[in-house]
């Protein structure tokens, strides 16, 4: 099978963790047996070639990292663009996040299911996993250990051409945190975290508190 992958972040190649996730998700793939050609909408100049491959392709995967509960502006800014095709086209999503639990990755996912049939394709499925904020800051050790995992999600697209067996499904991890780490968490975003952001925010000039509401 022959892959056509875009990546949808709107961070470029060097930056983005999609890219990084991409890189472990394409050995696997690679190890199954299947090819594939690879483009960043980042890379606005490359928005000719990628809508033609749309056009000559039809086994798509569309990886993106969730910005703001949905998919980045930009990539729907391309989409749009994009003329819907026939049913003989498949696409599958990579869909990716900072924080870790699926739940909040749902929206999202619901959205590429609709957005498939509107872009006129089969729906594959959409490989949902989070908890991926720092692949780029990593070490390469680090970042092995995050992205490997993708690695084994490759190997079972080459096969199946689909994200919908359970093995896929499992790779989410927690949909919900418990409730004692839920608690955790809270209390670090209202200290220790509220703390390094009001940090970062002097560092690049900012002189108002972080919760200033001008229009409130
Ligand atoms: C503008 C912006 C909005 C984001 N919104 C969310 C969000 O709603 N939920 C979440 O879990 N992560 C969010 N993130 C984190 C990204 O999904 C995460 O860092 C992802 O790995 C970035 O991939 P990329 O480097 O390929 O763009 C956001 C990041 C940015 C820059």
């Amino acid at each position: 099978m022959h892959v056509l992958i875009i990546n949808g972040s709107p961070r470029v190649k060097k930056y983005s963790n999609t890219d990084k996730i991409l890189a472990k998700f394409t050995e696997g793939l690679t190890e199954g047996g299947s090819t594939f050609e690879q483009y960043e909408v980042s890379d606005r100049g490359c928005w000719d070639t990628i809508r033609d491959a749309f056009g000559k392709n039809t086994n798509i995967l569309i990886a993106l990292p969730l910005y703001v509960e949905c998919i980045p502006g930009l990539l729907m800014e391309f989409l749009e663009t994009l003329t819907p095709k026939n049913k003989d086209t498949s696409i599958a999503y990579i869909l990716q996040s900072g924080f870790a639990e699926g739940v909040q990755l749902r929206c999202g996912e619901a959205y590429l299911k609709i957005l498939t049939e509107k872009l006129g394709c089969n729906y594959a499925g959409t490989l949902v996993k989070g908890d991926n904020f720092s692949i780029r800051f990593f070490n390469e050790d680090q970042r092995d250990k995050v992205t490997t995992p993708y690695m084994e999600m490759g190997r079972i697209f080459a096969k199946k051409g689909d994200f919908e067996s359970e093995e896929c499904k499992k790779f989410t991890g927690p949909e919900i945190f418990p409730l004692g780490v839920r608690i955790m968490v809270g209390l670090v975003f209202k200290t220790f975290a509220k703390k390094s952001f009001k940090q970062v925010a002097a560092e690049w000039g900012c002189t108002k508190p972080l919760d200033y509401r001008p229009y409130k």
